[in-house]
């Protein structure tokens, strides 16, 4: 306690020793750090300097700060310097100290581990933040050692000028201090900007120079707020752009900054200084006129990301996705764009492209780099035709007679209006929104008339046949040896338990208590080990027809194979003398017909998840399997529900294993009255499309939650 009452007159002089120091020079050994919120603020206090945090995360472990002068007098507190080391933003974690010792500045981690020091030759007196937003450290002789104005990042501000060794680099967004993508650097006399290949330091082709006739030798922005290069010969040259306009400056009204913004436009600033007046930052002029169309170069993505395409729009670039596609990151439209859709090579064989794709016409944009082919004479349908065949093209523009085929990524892209001669066709699945995944997931393809390519079907045929041939083999071998509980062997193929009638038995407690009759069989709940939470469905199939034989190893073998989250998971089998069982997973919620037919009916947007999932499930049996799986049996009682609500299909008794070159196949009648399609009953071979009549039937019955017979 005592310590304590000495210990607080300490603190409040030491309080007030921090503030008196807020307006004054910064003495050596003083320090600020990422706790104390302490800054170094100009004697008139317009600018600070200290710690920023980069990020709003609560946790001191993943917490980072920068070291940055900003505009402390105005709401925005916008930054005009941030440390860097190495030409990349010097990044701090909690804990984290700036000190300034006769060395010089240095800053420090947690840990006292160093992460930048200004390494000075001459000693160092005192350290100031000044009214003009440099911050200096002097020498006993009142020189400047080191200055914050002569290691710039992306901003200049008045009675600042930068030297031909210097460079300013944009941010990479708004929010993001990162080194970004842009640069403007003097060379051979000349002021340049240029794209950068981020994250390297290599400077691409330029978009704007200011042409100093090769004499420039600074690059000057006067206290009256003018900017200009000064000349080897004394000239001051202004930049040129049609957006670089005379204005009236008043720097006692404003404040004014030139920044490399992070979408590569040079822009000067004005902001009142009397912050209740007008806030915000005013775009009084800038170069170049046109960053969209400025930039034009075979590398690298433009002002905006790959597969977009810029537009000025209120003096600022935008980016807009083409039709189709939508922004990868859609908190940063500069961060390109991506198609709503898989467009590879490959992926498809099974389906003509005309099918897939379809050609979307347009006339506000173009993307003049990134042609890999350009066919001369071709009509638009012809060039449409190719691109729409052809799995590497992206887009298409034609013009007069001539054919540009593009791929991804697509760079450089900016609005235009082109003449009625010159059209874009961009390459866009069609869709069929039924399919569609509802976290952006891409649309698995359409249903569609099966071609089947031979190798696949003979790869397809081969395997088919070993898997049957394994299975037949280990039933006969079944008859005689006698198995042990739970073993981990089966089929070799499936990955599926073998157990014993006993331990079913004792699991299901004598099959006691039933879950449901399904087409061939009783379900019992079951516990695959006391006291264990492994809660089990177990399906006794019918052990009276010869026919169960059959379906008996269709199921193993059809859904052992299978692996798909709207489906349900067979987890093993029990096949001694006449016993023929299945263990599956055991679905908490019941079926679809529990639910829709039950006292409460499900949400709407419940019942979408449930056909969406069914759908997905049956697109999965259908095209996305070795070899298609008709289920042949698609009703609300063979949809089981898990507790997070997935639709899952189950009981694939009657799954016909369709090999590959059968496409269609005769068999006798299978289903539920009611569900069953109309080909069955005529005389002509049925397809997968027997499961999507079923499909439409139940999707009516989930819709209005009723029965439909
Ligand atoms: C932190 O959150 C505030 C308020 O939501 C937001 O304005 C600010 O930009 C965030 N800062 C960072 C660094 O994300
Ligand atoms: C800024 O962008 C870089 C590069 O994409 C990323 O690594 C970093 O996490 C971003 N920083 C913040 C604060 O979002
Ligand atoms: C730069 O300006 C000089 C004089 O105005 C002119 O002669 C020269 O062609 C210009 N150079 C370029 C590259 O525009
Ligand atoms: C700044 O430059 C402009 C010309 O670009 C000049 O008219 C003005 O007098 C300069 N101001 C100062 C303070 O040098
Ligand atoms: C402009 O250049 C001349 C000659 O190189 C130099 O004397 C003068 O100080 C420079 N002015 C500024 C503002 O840098
Ligand atoms: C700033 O704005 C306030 C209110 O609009 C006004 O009373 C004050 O005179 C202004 N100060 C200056 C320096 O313009
Ligand atoms: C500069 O002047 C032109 C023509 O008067 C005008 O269209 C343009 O908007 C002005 N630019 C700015 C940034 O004010
Ligand atoms: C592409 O996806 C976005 C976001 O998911 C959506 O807003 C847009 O309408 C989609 N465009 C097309 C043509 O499907």
């Amino acid at each position: 306690m005592a310590s304590l009452t000495l210990l607080l007159p300490a603190l409040i002089c030491l309080q007030f020793h921090l503030l008196s120091l807020a307006v004054a020079d910064v003495n050596i050994g003083s320090r600020i750090s990422t706790d104390d919120n302490g800054v170094w603020r100009s004697p008139s206090g317009h600018f600070a300097f200290g710690f920023r945090a980069l990020n709003n995360n609560t946790d001191p472990n993943t917490k980072l700060f920068m070291v940055a002068i900003w505009y402390d007098m105005i709401p925005d507190r916008t930054v005009v310097w941030s440390l860097k080391t190495d030409n990349k933003l010097a990044t701090a974690a909690a804990g984290s100290q700036v000190r300034i010792t006769s060395a010089g500045l240095t800053l420090a981690g947690p840990e006292g581990n160093s992460i930048w020091e200004s390494n000075l030759a001459s000693v160092v007196s005192v350290g100031s933040m000044l009214d003009t937003g440099n911050f200096v450290l002097l020498n006993g002789n009142s020189e400047m050692v080191w200055q914050s104005f002569e290691n710039p990042t992306d901003t200049l501000l008045p009675t600042q000028s930068l030297q031909p060794e210097a460079t300013l680099t944009s941010r990479l967004t708004d929010t993001n201090y990162t080194t970004g993508r842009f640069q403007l650097y003097f060379k051979d006399g000349n002021v340049l900007l240029s794209p950068l290949s981020w994250p390297s330091s290599l400077r691409y082709t330029s978009y704007y120079v200011l042409n100093a006739s090769a004499s420039a030798s600074t690059l000057v922005f006067n206290e009256s707020g003018d900017i200009y290069v000064n000349t080897t010969n004394g000239a001051m040259i202004q930049p040129q752009g049609s957006q670089w306009n005379i204005s009236d400056l008043d720097p006692e009204v404003n404040y004014y900054r030139a920044t490399l913004d992070f979408a590569g436009v040079f822009t000067q600033y004005s902001h009142p200084r009397n912050n209740t007046a007008q806030p915000g930052w005013r775009i009084m002029r800038y170069v170049p006129d046109n960053i969209c169309t400025a930039i034009s170069y075979e590398y690298g993505s433009g002002s905006c990301g790959y597969n977009s395409y810029c537009a000025m729009e209120n003096q600022r670039p935008t980016c807009k996705c083409p039709y189709g596609y939508s922004m990868l990151d859609p908190s940063n439209q500069f961060g390109g764009c991506q198609p709503n859709f898989t467009l590879a090579c490959g992926a498809d064989v099974q389906t003509p492209p005309e099918e897939l794709y379809e050609m979307h016409a347009s006339q506000d944009f173009n993307f003049p780099e990134g042609d890999y082919e350009r066919i001369q004479p071709y009509s638009k349908q012809e060039c449409q035709q190719f691109c729409l065949q052809d799995c590497m093209c992206a887009m298409a523009v034609s013009g007069g007679d001539t054919c540009w085929l593009k791929r991804f990524p697509l760079g450089n892209g900016r609005q235009e209006t082109v003449s009625d001669q010159h059209v874009v066709y961009i390459k866009t699945r069609v869709t069929r929104d039924f399919y569609t995944g509802v976290n952006g997931e891409p649309s698995p393809a359409p249903d569609s008339k099966k071609e089947f390519v031979l190798g696949p079907l003979i790869g397809s045929l081969v395997l088919n046949g070993i898997l049957v041939s394994t299975v037949a083999l280990f039933f006969l071998k079944k008859q005689k040896v006698n198995r042990v509980s739970k073993a981990a062997s089966g089929p070799s193929e499936t990955n599926l338990y073998s157990f014993t009638y006993e331990s079913l038995k004792k699991a299901t407690q004598n099959f006691q208590e039933e879950l449901g009759r399904g087409s061939y069989g009783i379900v019992y709940k079951g516990q695959l080990e006391e006291g264990s939470c492994h809660v089990v469905a177990v399906k006794r199939l019918d052990r009276l027809v010869d026919e169960r034989e059959k379906e008996f190893r269709s199921e193993l073998s059809s859904i052992g194979r299978t692996c798909h989250k709207n489906l349900v998971r067979l987890i093993g089998f029990c096949d001694e003398g006449m016993n023929r069982i299945l263990v599956y997973e055991f679905m908490s919620n019941g079926s679809l017909a529990d639910m829709l037919f039950g006292q409460s009916k499900p949400r709407w947007s419940v019942r979408v998840g449930f056909a969406m999932g069914i759908a997905r499930g049956l697109v999965y049996l259908h095209e996305e399997c070795e070899s298609p799986i008709i289920h042949c049996d698609i009703k609300p009682q063979n949809i089981l529900i898990d507790e997070y609500l997935n639709p899952k299909i189950s009981d694939f008794g009657l799954a016909k294993l369709l090999l590959s070159d059968q496409s269609r196949t005769t068999t006798m009648i299978r289903g539920t009255r009611g569900y069953v399609a109309p080909e069955w009953f005529k005389n002509v071979g049925v397809t997968v499309k027997v499961d999507v009549y079923s499909f439409g039937v139940m999707l009516l019955e989930i819709i209005c939650s009723r029965k439909v017979c």
